[in-house]
């Protein structure tokens, strides 16, 4: 489905609807009126048979405590193999409400106060947070920005591990903010070097189907599945298919005793080990039928993302744009023509735009933004115009 008939089909005003991206302006930003493209939603309805399914639960009446269906399973499962060629078994299927709770349980039931974990910056902020905030030590190994083409730094990656005792390492894979879809060979010496350390690894994939170039690998796959017991996939139908409000994501355990282990904090510490009715009726009805949605959304997105580029080479070359291989978030770099700290001033305040600054995503994010493509193309050239106008004075 093209651009224009995915937006007629599927745009919509989200003003007033409690949402974070559009309603959450005036507390995080200090005022309402802006552009929006920080928060990783999108501005698109669900795909229309997952809005069907949901109808069909609340007219029978009864929310009741429920069984999970075996068809939810079967759909997420098919999804896996026929998308991204990974063969998920039923008994490695867990539950938790998002990708991140299921990040901060991990470090907790795996590593101890004060024990090292890695990330690779810059990175999605809330993995800093999952660390900080439970009390372990941050550890990070900046991704080579090779000419807009972010990659990894294996040997200072190995030095981190050896040097701080890393137990975690924290994976994104796409990569949130820098929009890398990871190749196999990528990934096989960043897990080769984590099996070598017994370094326990996060695949967070949670974007692995928002692909506009290159192929989504699982990590649990690399190699013929060499590293998929020293791995916890995490992933979710929340961004694919615009469900981030029904609280539903998928852990993925093929190792015995890390699963058991999972288990029982699962049940006992965190006490949850189901998740809310109707996100499992969105998530079946989404990785059942939501296939042609997604591919309009990306559609969508790549239209977004190709005319951004144009625009921005012609008329503001200064400001480079990552190449976006994965992920709709795109992420600028503004250090050839402003300091950092210029930023908030030039963005919010002259081009009314809201956007996730790189600096969230660590020291090495320092002079970009992240802006979310996930939208209406009038929004996207309104944020574009002001750039250049602005920019250009
Ligand atoms: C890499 C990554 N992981 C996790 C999340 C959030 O996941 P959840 O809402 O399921 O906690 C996001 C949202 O932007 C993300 O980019």
């Amino acid at each position: 489905m093209e651009q224009k008939l995915f937006e007629e089909k599927y745009g919509v005003e989200r003003l007033n609807t409690h949402c974070t991206k559009w309603d959450g302006l005036k507390e995080k930003f200090g005022e309402d009126g802006l552009i929006s493209m920080w928060v990783a939603d999108m501005d698109f309805k669900a795909p229309e048979q997952v809005i069907e399914a949901l109808q069909k639960r609340i007219e029978h009446g009864v929310f009741g405590y429920s069984l999970i269906s075996n068809s939810y399973y079967d759909s997420f499962i098919n999804w896996e193999e026929k998308r991204h060629g990974y063969k998920v078994k039923k008994e490695w299927i867990r539950y938790t409400p998002g990708v991140v709770s299921g990040i901060y349980w991990i470090v907790n039931i795996f590593t101890k106060p004060g024990d090292a974990i890695l990330v690779s910056m810059p990175v999605y902020y809330p993995f800093h947070n999952s660390v900080k905030e439970n009390g372990r030590k941050l550890v990070h190994s900046n991704l080579i920005n090779n000419n807009g083409r972010y990659e990894f730094d294996y040997e200072d990656f190995e030095n981190k591990i050896v040097e701080n005792d890393v137990k975690i390492y924290i994976l994104c894979s796409p990569h949130n903010p820098v929009g890398r879809v990871w190749k196999e060979e990528e990934l096989d010496k960043i897990m080769e070097i984590c099996q070598k350390h017994n370094v326990l690894v996060i695949s967070d994939e949670i974007h692995h189907d928002l692909i506009l170039e290159g192929k989504h690998i699982p990590t649990a796959i690399v190699n013929n599945g060499k590293y998929a017991k020293n791995i916890i996939t995490l992933t979710a139908p929340s961004k694919t298919f615009n469900l981030a409000g029904c609280k539903n994501s998928f852990v993925i355990i093929e190792n015995e005793d890390i699963l058991k282990k999972f288990d029982t904090y699962a049940n006992t510490v965190a006490r949850v080990s189901n998740g809310n009715l109707f996100g499992y009726v969105a998530a079946e009805a989404a990785y059942t039928y939501g296939e042609e949605w997604l591919s309009g959304a990306i559609a969508t997105i790549k239209g977004n993302y190709d005319y951004m580029v144009k625009e921005l080479a012609e008329k503001l070359p200064q400001v480079k744009v990552t190449p976006l291989e994965g992920t709709y978030l795109s992420w600028l770099d503004f250090n050839t023509c402003l300091k950092d700290e210029e930023l908030e001033e030039i963005i919010q305040n002259k081009c009314k735009i809201a956007v996730d600054y790189g600096r969230w995503f660590g020291e090495a994010g320092k002079g970009f933004i992240r802006i979310n493509l996930a939208t209406p193309r009038k929004y996207v050239e309104e944020a574009v115009k002001n750039l250049i106008d602005v920019l250009n004075k």
